[in-house]
């Protein structure tokens, strides 16, 4: 069985006093031993901050993007051990924000992903379509695209750490959120993939779903098969909705 796991982007949101008053109520709830996997991704320069806060009350820190170099002349980049010396043990590449917005591609994003696995951070690689790709019919073969860019360049046993998060673009920040069904089909042919790879790593990855979810929408999307959790922007900025959103993965575990 797979662990729920929730991740919440704070995208470019925050300031220290927020930042410290939403950690504060997220520590005040605590999940029943090892129900769900929760993290937070403030932005890069608020993680020293972040870390502190977090200290010993069961919420992972992840980083938002991460450079694919150790280290150089690369202006305004951030490295893997530069994250990894604040204890960021997950990092979110290729979302389509930085595709969209910062030109990263699939060649790009594989780069990432292959230096993040053998950083031994804990990679969350965001895939999805278009709403013009959704209505052409090319949601699965866009998707498959690219997972398939990083599921090519690495050793596919270390494959079962990565995560995968599946963000139709049209449902992200939205309001609009795949129907449970939309988004398991999108799942399965993820875990397919994968598993033409290696069945076992396809068994064990954890596939998340994101795009405006919501704490109303959470339990019927966390109870679907190949539905392991999610990746929450807007909603992980409010406790009360983030801790709702974790309660429902945690028990979608316990549903098993
Ligand atoms: P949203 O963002 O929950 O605000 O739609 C999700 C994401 O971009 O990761």
């Amino acid at each position: 069985m797979r662990k729920s796991i929730v991740a919440g982007n704070w995208k470019m949101h925050g300031n220290l006093a927020a930042n410290a008053a939403l950690v504060t109520d997220l520590l005040n709830t605590r999940f029943p031993g090892d129900a769900v996997d929760i993290l937070v991704c403030p932005p890069a320069v608020y993680i020293p901050q972040v870390a502190v806060l977090l200290q010993g009350g069961g919420i992972a820190l992840g980083a938002q993007n991460a450079s694919a170099f150790e280290k150089g002349a690369y202006t305004g980049d951030i490295s893997l051990s530069m994250l990894a010396e604040f204890g960021v043990q997950y990092v979110i590449l290729g979302h389509s924000e930085r595709r969209a917005l910062f030109g990263e591609d699939d060649a790009q994003v594989a780069e990432k992903f292959k230096a993040v696995m053998a950083s031994g951070v804990k990679p969350i690689i965001c895939i999805g379509e278009t709403l013009d790709e959704r209505n052409a019919g090319q949601t699965l073969d866009v998707t498959a695209r690219q997972l398939k860019a990083v599921l090519d360049v690495v050793d596919t046993d270390s494959l079962s750490e990565a995560i995968v998060a599946y963000e139709p673009v049209w449902a992200i920040g939205t309001g609009l959120t795949a129907t449970p069904e939309q988004a398991q089909e999108v799942h399965h042919a993820l875990r397919e993939l994968i598993a033409s790879y290696d069945a076992d790593a396809a068994a064990k990855v954890r596939i998340l779903y994101g795009g405006s979810v919501t704490a109303d929408s959470a339990a019927q999307l966390f109870a679907q098969p190949d539905i392991d959790g999610g990746l929450v922007g807007g909603a992980s900025l409010k406790a009360k909705d983030f801790l709702a959103i974790c309660s429902a993965a945690a028990d979608a575990s316990a549903n098993g």
